[in-house]
């Protein structure tokens, strides 16, 4: 249990744990009102990333923006599937049934578990993703449903990766709905509410 994080016990234990996954530069307590928007009745894990870039917390190193570092990512990822391992020990939570809802670096990280680990989450909800690495073959996903939210205008998450994730996750066997906003990398509160009507929808 060595990541800084909240958790907030759900009204329903069996709707999906939430896991929370700030954006460079957040914390733990970011994504919470996003959580609580997108399933209000469940118990939210929200993790603070342990890598710092310029005292900003993030999930793993990066060499240069949008460039990262392959090494660190893999030490990173298998690190946060430990820790999402001994949290549901801890807290006597159905590790099965746990959804990503990352924005950025956190929608990275989660993307890389799902690329990565055979056993990592039930869905996803990922603002603003890049493809986490390359070269990679992934495990099957059996359908797992993915939200993705992306910004035709996104310099750091630029479409052509939206694209390029949606194909390598669908080839894997995701089910992915991508939500198109015109906009730049921010969430806004259009596709807040778009990943709450996929959530109400899927699960
Ligand atoms: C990353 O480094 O994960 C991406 O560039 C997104 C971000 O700026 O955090």
């Amino acid at each position: 249990m060595d990541m800084i994080h909240v958790y907030q016990e759900g009204k329903n234990p069996a709707a999906p744990t939430l896991v929370l996954l700030h954006g460079t530069g957040g914390n733990e307590h970011d994504l919470l009102g996003l959580g609580a928007m997108i399933s209000p009745e469940s118990a939210l894990l929200s993790v603070r990333g342990k890598v710092l870039e310029n005292g900003m917390p993030r999930f793993f190193r990066r060499l240069a923006e949008g460039v990262f570092d392959e090494e660190d990512l893999v030490l990173r990822t298998a690190e946060l599937q430990a820790f999402l391992d001994a949290a549901a020990a801890e807290y006597g939570l159905d590790r099965s049934n746990m959804v990503a809802v990352g924005y950025s670096n956190g929608a990275n990280i989660a993307a890389s578990l799902i690329f990565h680990e055979q056993e990592s989450f039930r869905g996803a909800v990922l603002h603003h993703p890049m493809v986490p690495r390359r070269g990679l073959q992934l495990p099957a996903l059996g359908g797992m449903p993915v939200f993705i939210g992306a910004g035709a205008n996104d310099r750091i998450c630029p479409p052509h990766e939206t694209e390029e994730l949606t194909e390598l996750l669908r080839g894997a066997g995701a089910e992915v709905d991508v939500h198109w906003e015109n906009y730049g990398h921010q969430l806004t509160g259009t596709e807040a509410r778009a990943a709450a009507d996929w959530f109400k929808r899927t699960f």
